[in-house]
């Protein structure tokens, strides 16, 4: 063979092989149930075109403060706009925050990292413990309610309620509740100081009363209602999308909460390369990616939990528990730095799914990770404890040694977490058993990381794309975060 064909023959084979690999993936896709056009299903899940003026005000309630009864947090606080809408952290930081939001927010952490809020609109289960979840397993359907822990329950959403239509709804009515998220232990001027103050201690953080009637979670409501009913600008924006309002009648929380899901609906970011790949673009992919993927939906398997079918709704997740040995992290024990009283003797652990069940058994379990655009987040799992996405990988193929190895330092976490290590035996003790040792070569490896981080992301949910929702002044008045990512 001369040069020209050797160039030829290597040419040819080159495509057969990349040929074999799109047929190998297409048909891997086809059995795993995965089609790619979940993004497209949105409008007809709902069974309406989405409502802009709706989720334009579910935008500006998004990032105003007044939401919150301290004055001082958003959603957006937490939910970043330059981290696809997680945290920026890896621990969230509610009440008294410094007013950035980036790597120098700065004030008490609570418990957790923050998730994504781009295409909760498909999670029959939300949060870390998928503690709240709608009986039927699909969110847009409310014909058996939704469940929530007490004291909201299974009766504060009722079945089949036209106010709470998709489980979005129900999980926006959460949020303002938030001691240590946005309402703060004392309440501020309202109506609601009395109920806060028969339990301050006279240093700003009183233990928050227990809540097991909801008699709380509905004076922090009441008290946030107050707040927008007594704003010309929201009333006059309420009124252009609820005829009551328009009429005079008071805005409710429903109304709160389906405005915000509407703005979480317009969120819906779900069109990656694999997605396009699935639907016949083969060319939407690098071959690494799909190379990558092959070891995702086979050898690595990584989707017995990330899973694609059925209710998963082509999410990358199971929506159940499991524990797969994440080191326990916790915020340094002084006053400021963390406001959230941490599980076990010492204080230092999260019990993940047990806080819920108050079982044993369910300890250090926690919902498996929704993978869509997760290259976006700037650290990993519940609690932060990796922050570059090849290590949270890594985590995975072998547990005991990723644990052995485990440095929060050189891992890059944040200083106030360095400090105070839960236990691991216990963790390590209580494994799910289908988080067994992968062998990966490093090319593997690579190529399984590239479809992690590229596969599965869709480039509007990058800073560029959703900085640009981010509002110069909302309808309070009140002064908008900082966004560093986003230039600001
Ligand atoms: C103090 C930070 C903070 C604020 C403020 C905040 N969140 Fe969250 N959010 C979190 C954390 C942390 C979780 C996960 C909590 C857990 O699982 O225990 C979460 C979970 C969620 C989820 C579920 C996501 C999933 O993957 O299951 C949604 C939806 C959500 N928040 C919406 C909102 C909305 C809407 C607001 C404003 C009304 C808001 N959040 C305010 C921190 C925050
Ligand atoms: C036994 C079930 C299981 C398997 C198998 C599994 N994961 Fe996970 N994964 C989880 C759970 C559970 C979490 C969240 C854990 C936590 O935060 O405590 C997670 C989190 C992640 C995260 C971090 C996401 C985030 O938001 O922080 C990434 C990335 C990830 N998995 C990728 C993979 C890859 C790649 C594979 C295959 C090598 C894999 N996982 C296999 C259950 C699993």
């Amino acid at each position: 063979m001369n040069r020209f064909t050797q160039a030829l023959y290597l040419l040819a084979a080159g495509s057969l092989a990349a040929a074999e690999l799109d047929h190998t993936l297409t048909a891997v896709l086809k059995s795993a149930g995965f089609t790619g056009t979940v993004g497209q299903s949105l409008e007809k899940k709902l069974g309406r075109p989405l409502n802009p003026a709706l989720a334009d005000l579910g935008r500006l309630k998004f990032f105003d403060p007044s939401g919150g009864l301290r004055n001082d947090n958003a959603c957006a606080g937490c939910h970043s706009p330059a981290a696809g809408f997680g945290d920026s952290q890896p621990m969230a930081i509610g009440v008294l925050n410094n007013g950035v939001v980036g790597a120098d927010r700065s004030g008490p952490r609570n418990q957790r990292r923050t998730p994504t809020i781009v295409n909760t609109t498909f999670f029959p289960k939300l949060m870390w413990n998928g503690r709240f979840f709608d009986p039927s397993g699909d969110p847009f359907d409310s014909s058996k309610g939704f469940t929530f822990p007490d004291p909201e329950g299974t009766t504060r959403f009722p079945a089949k309620d036209p106010a709470f239509y998709h489980l979005l709804v129900a999980q926006a009515h959460i949020p303002p509740t938030e001691l240590v998220e946005v309402a703060g232990f004392r309440g501020t001027q309202g109506t609601i100081d009395p109920i806060f103050d028969q339990f301050d201690d006279g240093r700003g953080d009183a233990v928050p009363p227990p809540d097991k009637d909801g008699f709380r979670n509905e004076a922090i409501r009441a008290e946030v209602l107050k707040r927008l009913n007594g704003n010309a600008q929201y009333r006059r924006l309420f009124g252009f999308v609820f005829p009551k309002v328009a009429s005079g009648g008071p805005i409710d929380f429903a109304m709160f909460g389906q405005a915000v899901a509407e703005f979480e609906f317009s969120m819906t970011f779900a069109d990656a390369p694999i997605d396009r790949f699935a639907r016949g673009q083969i060319s939407a992919m690098r071959d690494s990616e799909k190379r990558g993927a092959l070891l995702f939906f086979g050898k690595a398997g990584c989707v017995s939990c990330h899973a694609v079918a059925g209710q998963s709704n082509e999410m990358f997740s199971d929506f159940d528990n499991h524990n797969i040995g994440i080191p326990q992290v916790a915020p340094a024990f002084s006053r400021n730095t963390g406001n959230v009283v941490f599980d076990g003797p010492n204080q230092d652990e999260d019990f993940g799914l047990a806080q819920i069940t108050g079982k044993d058994e369910d300890r250090y379990k926690f919902r498996t990770s929704p993978l869509r655009n997760v290259a976006l987040q700037p650290a990993f799992f519940h609690n932060g404890a990796f922050t570059r996405l090849p290590d949270a990988i890594r985590h995975h193929l072998n547990v005991a040694w990723s644990n052995r190895y485990y440095n929060p330092l050189l891992g890059g976490v944040a200083p106030d977490l360095l400090w105070r290590r839960g236990p691991i035996q216990p963790v390590l003790a209580a494994l799910d058993p289908k988080i067994k040792p992968v062998d990966l070569d490093s090319d593997e490896f690579d190529d399984l990381v590239t479809f992690v981080a590229g596969g599965l992301l869709d480039q509007r949910a990058s800073a560029n794309g959703l900085c640009a929702v981010v509002p110069g002044f909302v309808p309070s008045g009140l002064p908008v975060h900082r966004f560093q990512g986003c230039g600001q």
